[in-house]
């Protein structure tokens, strides 16, 4: 099993991407550590302790992290999308565990130099924790034997301006930092996440399945109706679960190496991972770009091992 640390600002698809971890015997989830993103980090820590409470694995720890971005202050969070308290407006029981006294950082480095197995890093909110450890702990870094991003696009524009996807803008700088690190790292953008729609058949499913799968359901619901009237949708990107996905079973998204620079300018590109697409690069800082997913299978994926999770 390999051992996994997933970096999250939960967020709905951060949950769902939890709970995939969870339901998944192909890894070893042995550290969750929280970020400012899209509400603040107290939040965010607290979402992440109820989630794994939801599903079984309260024994997990979690860590929080930086509660803001390196240099400049995110402008605004994403209660529009995520709900206020950032899971669609659903409050889940309290978590019986308490929060690892460890700052972020200092427990990510704590497992990453005592594993004695290569450890997968899945990041699924803004990177400045990432950016963190880069700059405090580098030795532990580089023990990473995987990084796995949600974050930037190489083709399609962005979603949260019209340049810059939401992981990467609210925190340039710290993109920048640990895409140009030289880490070995998978960065799965909007070009794969995108096109891979949970549909409510999907959400029907899980729905059906059990408790936790019902509470996802009721935790996606706001998330559905706002796809819905936003882009007309039938369906919900859950990015950050196509991120564990990648991490799971590596080789599910087609990449391709490229390098990867992310426009840190004050202008209308803040924030954009520019990727030069025009050819393989053979750079040592260069990341894989995800480029090529087939989303039905992804999504089965998915909602499978959701419905896995809530039956046993
Ligand atoms: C990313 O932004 C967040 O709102 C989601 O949780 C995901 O990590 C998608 O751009
Ligand atoms: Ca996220």
């Amino acid at each position: 099993r390999i051992p996994l640390v997933i970096d999250t600002d939960p967020g709905i698809d951060d949950a769902l991407a939890l709970l995939l971890a969870i339901a998944s015997p192909e890894v070893d989830l042995k550290l969750v550590t929280t970020v400012h993103g899209n509400v603040e980090l107290a939040q965010t820590t607290e979402n992440a302790l109820r989630v794994l409470h939801l599903g079984g694995r309260a024994d997990i720890p979690v860590a929080a992290g930086a509660r803001s971005s390196l240099v400049h202050p995110q402008a605004e969070r994403a209660g529009h999308v995520h709900g206020a308290a950032g899971l669609g407006g659903v409050q889940l029981p309290p978590s019986p565990a308490a929060l690892d006294p460890r700052p972020a950082v200092v427990a990510l480095a704590d497992l990453l130099l005592s594993s004695s197995e290569p450890v997968t890093v899945a990041s699924i909110g803004p990177l400045t924790n990432l950016a963190l450890l880069l700059g405090v702990f580098p030795e532990a870094a580089e023990r990473i034997g995987r990084l796995v991003v949600m974050g930037g696009s190489a083709a399609l524009g962005g979603n949260v301006t019209a340049a810059a996807e939401f992981n990467v803008w609210a925190d340039p700088e710290a993109a920048q930092a640990v895409l140009t690190a030289g880490l070995p790292t998978t960065l799965v953008g909007l070009d794969v996440t995108v096109p891979t729609v949970l549909t409510e058949a999907g959400i029907a499913r899980f729905a059906a399945s059990g408790p936790v799968g019902a509470t996802a359901a009721s935790i996606l619901q706001q998330y559905l109706d706002h796809a819905r009237s936003s882009y007309g949708t039938p369906g919900v990107v859950v990015h950050d679960a196509l991120a564990l996905t990648e991490a799971i079973v590596p080789g599910t998204l087609g990449t391709v190496r490229r390098s990867v620079v992310v426009d840190t300018t004050l202008g209308a590109a803040r924030g954009q991972t520019v990727v030069d697409r025009r050819a393989v690069s053979t750079a040592p800082n260069a990341v894989e770009v995800a480029e090529s997913v087939d989303s039905a299978a992804a999504v089965e994926f998915l909602v499978e091992r959701l419905e896995w999770l809530s039956r046993s």
